[in-house]
């Protein structure tokens, strides 16, 4: 173990820092657990970080608290919430041999409860700044192994660009690495928004349930082999083979759901509906693909030509309430003075 190298913004009886990090759009899906406890996915994924949805998180540990305080953006979590914050942070106070409690302040840049899940940028965010701030010197491996434990997909949003997140066997073997960084490929993800309430069921609870569907193996088989065309689309930049890939694999995680007991429907009409404009755009001739996480928002996929026009197309949908254009972006990172 290293000894504690204090952060900058530390004092006697304060350490902190403060991190960044991005969203993703899982390509391939994280969808049941190999280890519930450990968060070890059953299956490999493949995302984007995105640029425009990002997360900045300050996590100070002091001597004075009598327990941790959790504030997302402006808001106090309290119950459950708090609680898998503060047991992600006993992981990192394991490690540095540091009791103290934390005041944890992390702001999203997309408005709350906008559909995009904060869970990954969160994660990742508060994984960075608390191991900062306790001077763990620990490698964007181990970092990623760690930002697992709070929130599966946190594991890829450690890094930018193009990400793989490996299953394994143990707790060591699960951890995302970046395949190319984000200026390898200029993709476009439109956010196309249609409803802002909250998911009824949580993912970290969806999780539990895929293996009680018929498919759950049936998929978890297939996505090895998409994730292998997947990852030879990218080496390839092979637009077609990407999108039918990360389709595919979107309707699948999607039958999963929805053939769990009990079952899960995500989808909402007007969900429905930006799918039939998608494939009805890409019969067109237009290169356009959709994914959708646990939630009934839609992710558009598609190249710079087609972006400005395709969504203007999807905005003047009924039903839809706002596209947030996004592209790949930068890993996570510390934020020397966040005054700066
Ligand atoms: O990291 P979690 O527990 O929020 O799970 C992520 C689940 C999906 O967003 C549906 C898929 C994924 O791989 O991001």
């Amino acid at each position: 173990m290293e000894t504690i190298r204090v952060h900058p913004c530390s004092s006697a009886s304060q350490l902190q820092a403060t991190a960044e990090a991005g969203a993703n759009i899982a390509l391939t899906k994280y969808w049941g657990n190999a280890d519930p406890d450990l968060r070890i996915p059953a299956n490999d994924s493949v995302s984007i970080t995105l640029d425009r949805v990002r997360t900045v998180t300050t996590v100070a540990f002091r001597a004075d608290l009598p327990e941790d305080e959790v504030t997302v953006d402006g808001r106090p979590l309290v119950g459950p919430a708090r609680e898998r914050v503060s047991r992600h942070l006993d992981l990192l106070r394991g490690l540095a041999g540091v009791s103290w409690r934390a005041r944890v302040v992390s702001e999203n840049n997309f408005p709350a409860g906008a559909g995009i899940a904060a869970s990954a940028s969160g994660f990742a965010a508060l994984t960075l700044a608390g191991a900062a701030a306790l001077g763990l010197d620990l490698s964007p491996r181990d970092l990623s192994r760690l930002a697992r434990r709070g929130s599966g997909s946190a594991a890829r949003s450690v890094f930018g660009g193009f990400v793989l997140l490996h299953t394994g066997a143990r707790d060591e073997d699960a951890f995302a690495e970046p395949l190319h960084g984000p200026d390898w490929w200029d993709i476009w993800d439109l956010i196309v928004i249609v409803s802002r309430a909250e998911k009824a069921v949580p993912s970290s609870e969806g999780h539990h349930l895929a293996p009680t569907s018929a498919l759950h193996q049936a998929r978890v088989a297939r996505v090895a082999e998409l994730n292998r065309q997947l990852l030879d689309a990218l080496a390839r930049r092979d637009f077609a083979a990407l999108g039918q890939a990360a389709e595919e694999d979107a309707l699948l995680m999607h039958a999963v759901m929805m053939t769990s007991r009990p079952s899960l429907i995500y989808w909402l009409p007007e969900t429905v509906a930006v799918m039939h404009r998608v494939q009805a755009r890409r019969r067109a001739g237009i290169p356009a693909y959709f994914t959708i996480d646990a939630g009934p928002n839609v992710h558009v996929l598609t190249l710079p030509p087609y972006r400005e026009s395709l969504q203007a197309d999807l905005r003047a949908l009924p039903g839809v309430q706002d596209v947030i254009p996004c592209r790949p972006g930068p890993g996570g990172r510390i934020i020397p003075n966040p005054a700066e």
